[in-house]
């Protein structure tokens, strides 16, 4: 498949001049449905206030479009069923079909969280394919969409969102919808701004981390480096009985993180300089 070409027409130094999009796809990945889709979702225990959704495109949104259904992107829905209110990870494809998933559910989507800037994630043009993403979100629902403050330009650009109309967030903040209240991690490597989303024992980890693999590191704004870091730093201070929910469905659905510690080469490798030896490149 031949990958796109951004060009910026205002690019600075400190901007990326151009944005080559290709799949999220790490070589090495399991593109696979293998690890099989679980027949139902964990979900809150009766009595929770917590709401959480995942999606998969091509599976429970996005049913016609056959390139959702070949990214395997899942998207969520968090919230607080005490006062209604919820926030879209990763509104990319299909937004009215994700927002009325939440409204079918009661539902009022008030936000979105981006965990990096890829067009599968925010919207774009993928392949030349648009993808509608946050700019469709906006347009519907007017919500603020939660980018981190490393990757404003990466996202405005990929989009043609004005950064304006992003909220920027940084590693450590707090999103509260009722009780609910979800943390960002920073979580560089994968793009400069990829961030997860920490809620109740549960990581929304976009491309940083799937069941088996984690993000590529030869697009542009990637980081390999960084990627050991955010994977052996912050991630691995999680507990153990974390549920992982990755952005794509490479090797299943979900995991606990002991479970993925053993499984995923990528947390098995036990140096910088083994690491890098593995993703290209030397240790800068
Ligand atoms: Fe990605």
């Amino acid at each position: 498949m031949e990958a796109g070409l951004y060009t910026s027409p205002g690019a600075t130094a400190a901007r990326p001049e151009r944005v080559v999009l290709l799949s999220s796809e790490k070589p090495g990945h399991l593109p696979a449905r293998e690890g099989g889709h679980l027949s139902s979702q964990p979900q809150p225990p009766a009595g929770d206030d917590l709401y959480f959704r995942q999606l998969l495109a091509g599976r429970d949104f996005a049913l016609r479009d056959v390139m959702a259904s070949q990214m395997v992107n899942f998207a969520y829905l968090i919230g607080s069923r005490d006062t209604g209110e919820a926030v879209v990870v990763d509104p990319a494809w299909d937004v009215d079909g994700l927002l009325d998933a939440a409204e079918a559910d009661g539902m009022k989507v008030v936000g979105a969280l981006a965990t990096h800037y890829h067009p599968d994630h925010v919207g774009g043009d993928l392949f030349g394919h648009e993808v509608q993403g946050i700019a469709r979100f906006l347009e519907r629902t007017g919500g603020q969409v939660h980018v981190h403050k490393e990757e404003l330009s990466w996202v405005g650009l990929t989009t043609g969102v004005a950064e304006k109309e992003l909220s920027a967030v940084e590693g450590g903040s707090n999103l509260r919808l009722g009780d609910v209240e979800i943390t960002f991690l920073h979580t560089p490597g994968h793009s400069p701004g990829s961030q997860c989303f920490l809620v109740r024992g549960r990581l929304v980890a976009g491309d940083t981390l799937f069941l088996q693999g984690c993000g590529r590191v030869d697009l542009p704004g990637a980081d390999p480096e960084a990627l050991y870091h955010s994977l052996t730093g912050p991630l691995a201070q999680l507990p153990g009985d974390t549920v992982l929910y990755p952005g794509h469905d490479y090797g299943g659905e979900s995991a606990t993180l002991a479970r993925t510690r053993e499984e995923n080469y990528a947390l098995r490798i036990e140096s910088l300089e083994a690491w890098m030896e593995t993703m290209g490149g030397a240790p800068a």
